[in-house]
């Protein structure tokens, strides 16, 4: 593919590189901080139980599809969808998910930036001094300068890596890092299950409880499974639009699918138990659980726990680790846009992407402090576009994007690109087209309008 600046387009150099990469995209804030958060709101086990399915069912051939879009198109995910369906107004899917991207990294780099304050209070041992967490999360959170700084450096890291490209920025930053990662969260997550009465935790964690369960949990378990899978707005397209010609993308996505949902787990063994040992008899959702489990409940954990304060430290750089190798993914989806529909440089693109984010960023950051009677649905800022981006944006991204596959790209293309111009054979490929085609479609419409129309929107 010769680009207009006559440079082959760049790509993804090996297979682990589009692991790594594409596992970076979905773990992240999402499983370690969102997850445990909502399973700890909707029920636990059985939301666990739902999640899975959704990944399953949902997650994996809306994953594929869209790989095979952006393999397919060698484009970003509004040009992809140009080319695809040209004279159409299918580009619109294209478009929301632009929008999708702005809103979530808007929000997710304040909660970047806020473990980044927290890995800085664990490795000065202020951490471990702290006698009210809660009040230590609303002091810092409710500042205006120094979570602004925080989020400055994430969203500038983020700017650098993707500035450096694919091969050499985004790919070559999450090998490296991924690894890591996943060695750290098995290395927490078996403290926290091995402390003393961590089984009442796993207990809430495995068992299901299906009174709790409401058409809003099913919701939120959709919403959180396409948000912990970066799929519905475009982020998959883009690398897919970097992933080689002879890459088995059914089993590409399907390794990812595994990874994140791995990582899910493992990291709500890593928090919920560990809440559960350190306050017994106490039921989690009693304990406030809100943008701060992680922040308050988590360090007091820490705090009483042998080896805390090195814990501590381990814990917030996995979790800054798992963020930014998110943040560059989002970041990713409008620079390739820009760069590709307005022709800019990788440069200039990457600045105008992250400039204009962070002023929407500054808006969700401030809506602990200055901003946060500012309201909308009344909702502070940071909580519409946490709720509206995975439960909306994401859910109704998804299902445009499988009705695309299914009905508009249609079978033979689909088959096509999945099987690698034919040379892959598996009996998988009819049966995953007739998820996208029929089922999934189906599924996310239902859960979709039933919400809306039981609940109300929000
Ligand atoms: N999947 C990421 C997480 O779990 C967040 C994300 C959503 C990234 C959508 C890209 C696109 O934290």
């Amino acid at each position: 593919m010769i680009e207009n600046n006559n440079q082959i387009r760049d790509s993804f150099g090996s297979k682990f590189g589009v692991i790594a990469a594409a596992a970076g995209s979905a773990v992240g804030l999402g499983n370690i901080w969102r997850f445990p958060l909502v399973t700890t709101q909707n029920g636990g086990g059985a939301f666990l139980l739902l999640y899975i399915g959704f990944v399953i069912l949902i997650g994996i051939p809306v994953m594929l599809s869209e790989f095979s879009i952006g393999r397919r198109a060698q484009l970003n995910a509004f040009g992809s969808f140009k080319k695809l369906a040209p004279g159409t107004p299918w580009f619109l899917v294209g478009s929301l998910g632009i929008i999708t991207a702005f809103a979530i990294l808007a929000f997710y780099s304040t909660v970047a930036g806020w473990t980044l304050e927290y890995f800085a209070q664990a490795i000065t041992g202020k951490l471990s001094h702290v006698n009210d967490m809660q009040k230590n999360f609303a002091d810092f959170s409710s500042q205006t300068y120094r979570p602004l700084m925080w989020q400055f450096i994430i969203m500038l890291v983020t700017s650098v890596v993707v500035f450096a490209g694919i091969k050499k920025g985004i790919e070559k930053f999450t090998k490296i890092l991924m690894p890591v990662l996943a060695v750290l969260i098995l290395f927490v997550a078996f403290r926290s299950v091995t402390l003393e009465g961590a089984m009442e935790g796993v207990k809430y964690l495995f068992v299901p409880n299906w009174s709790a369960v409401s058409f809003k949990t099913v919701l939120m378990a959709l919403g959180q499974a396409a948000f912990s899978l970066s799929i519905g707005m475009g982020t998959l397209i883009t690398y897919g639009s970097y992933i080689q010609k002879d890459n088995h993308l059914l089993r590409t996505s399907t390794q990812v699918a595994i990874t994140d949902t791995s990582i899910a787990i493992l990291a709500s063994l890593m928090v919920i138990p560990a809440i559960f040992a350190f306050s017994p008899g106490s039921d989690v959702a009693s304990l406030s659980p809100g943008p701060g489990l992680v922040f308050e409940v988590l360090p007091d954990v820490f705090k009483s726990m042998p080896g805390g304060s090195f814990f501590s430290v381990l814990f917030f750089f996995l979790l800054s680790v798992a963020a930014l190798t998110s943040t560059i993914s989002v970041l990713e989806v409008v620079v390739a846009y820009l760069k590709e529909e307005l022709k800019l440089s990788r440069g200039m693109a990457t600045l105008i992407a992250a400039v204009s984010i962070s002023v929407l960023g500054v808006l969700a950051t401030l809506s602990f402090g200055v901003m946060k009677d500012f309201t909308i649905f009344e909702m502070t800022v940071f909580d519409l576009l946490n709720y509206a981006s995975a439960n909306i944006m994401l859910t109704f991204g998804a299902l445009l994007i499988v009705i695309f596959v299914g009905w508009r790209m249609g079978k033979s293309d689909f088959i096509n690109e999945i099987s690698n111009q034919g040379s892959l054979k598996s009996n998988l490929f009819k049966g995953v087209y007739f998820i996208i085609r029929y089922i999934a479609p189906v599924a996310i419409g239902i859960i979709a309008i039933a919400t809306f129309f039981i609940q109300g929107i929000v």
